[in-house]
């Protein structure tokens, strides 16, 4: 369990979407907060400190973990990459930053993996983090590489873990997939600090999503971490109508991960 007053949690990815709303949430309660981006971050709060880092460095990994409790990892390479930048970033990168985190002692990892770790299961299956991956692509499929990791982690170095399978996080809905799939800024804050101070999550794999009316997933541990969503994406179908878009319509994907399930892989 992470204490925000006690405890340094080191947050990567800082720069990106995910990362800044997550700061502005963390800095009002954790004491000790330490940014890592390949990008520069300069506005920083009194209780943050910022120190660049590539994930493909692994000598500056080591150098940014020294001393840090807890890792939220929110580095990532979007999936319109090509297959060997996603390597670098999304399943080397994610060695490297898990290693230097164990070998300095880290406590508690809480992980951005991602809806595409399920994405080829039809969409009628409520997907539940019990049942077996099935990646819809090859980011997704190192979204599961993560996931795995940090299983052996918890089992072989007792490093306990959450991965929350993140859906469509983005400040509102923006289509109707997003309707099942949306994570609002507020949930993810919430998600990521239920992680951190959970007593023992073992390593637990948690559906990264609002409470929407729409959710195409089911059991998704939510009432393990203690989560209870803010927000629900039905709210806002009717400003996606009024922006033209077909929301109404049947279903348009036949698999959870929608597009990414169809679309050919970036070489
Ligand atoms: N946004 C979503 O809907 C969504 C959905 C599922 C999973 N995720 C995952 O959540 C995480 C955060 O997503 P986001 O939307 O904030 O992405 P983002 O692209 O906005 O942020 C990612 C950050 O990683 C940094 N980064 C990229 N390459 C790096 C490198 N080599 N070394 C160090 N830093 C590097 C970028 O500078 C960026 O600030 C990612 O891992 C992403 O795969 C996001």
């Amino acid at each position: 369990m992470i204490d925000p007053a006690r405890h340094r949690v080191l947050l990567t990815g800082a720069a990106g979407e995910i990362g800044q709303a997550l700061r502005a949430s963390l800095r009002a309660t954790y004491k000790h907060l330490r940014l890592t981006d390949i990008r520069p971050i300069t506005d920083l709060a009194p209780n943050e400190t910022f120190m660049a880092a590539d994930v493909a460095d692994r000598a500056a990994l080591d150098r940014v973990m020294h001393g840090v409790d807890a890792l939220i990892h929110m580095t990532g390479a979007p999936a319109d990459h090509d297959l060997e930048t996603l390597f670098r970033v999304n399943a080397r990168g994610v060695y490297d930053t898990f290693e230097a985190a164990r070998g300095a002692g880290v406590r508690r990892i809480v992980y951005a993996s991602s809806n595409h770790a399920h994405g080829l299961y039809p969409i009628e299956i409520p997907v539940t983090p019990a049942h077996p991956a099935r990646p819809d692509s090859m980011y997704g499929t190192f979204k599961v590489w993560g996931e795995t990791m940090l299983q052996y982690y918890f089992d072989r170095h007792a490093i306990q873990s959450v991965s929350l399978r993140i859906g469509t996080y983005r400040p509102l809905p923006i289509d109707q997939r997003s309707l099942a799939t949306w994570l609002s800024p507020r949930d993810i804050c919430q998600l990521v600090d239920l992680s951190l101070r959970h007593a023992g999550p073992g390593a637990l794999v948690v559906q990264g999503y609002s409470g929407n009316t729409h959710l195409k997933v089911a059991d998704p541990n939510w009432a393990r971490l203690g989560y209870v969503p803010l927000d629900n994406a039905e709210q806002y179908r009717e400003m996606l109508r009024g922006q033209g878009i077909d929301v109404d319509g049947a279903w348009e994907y036949d698999r959870h991960g929608g597009s990414f399930a169809v679309q050919p892989e970036k070489q």
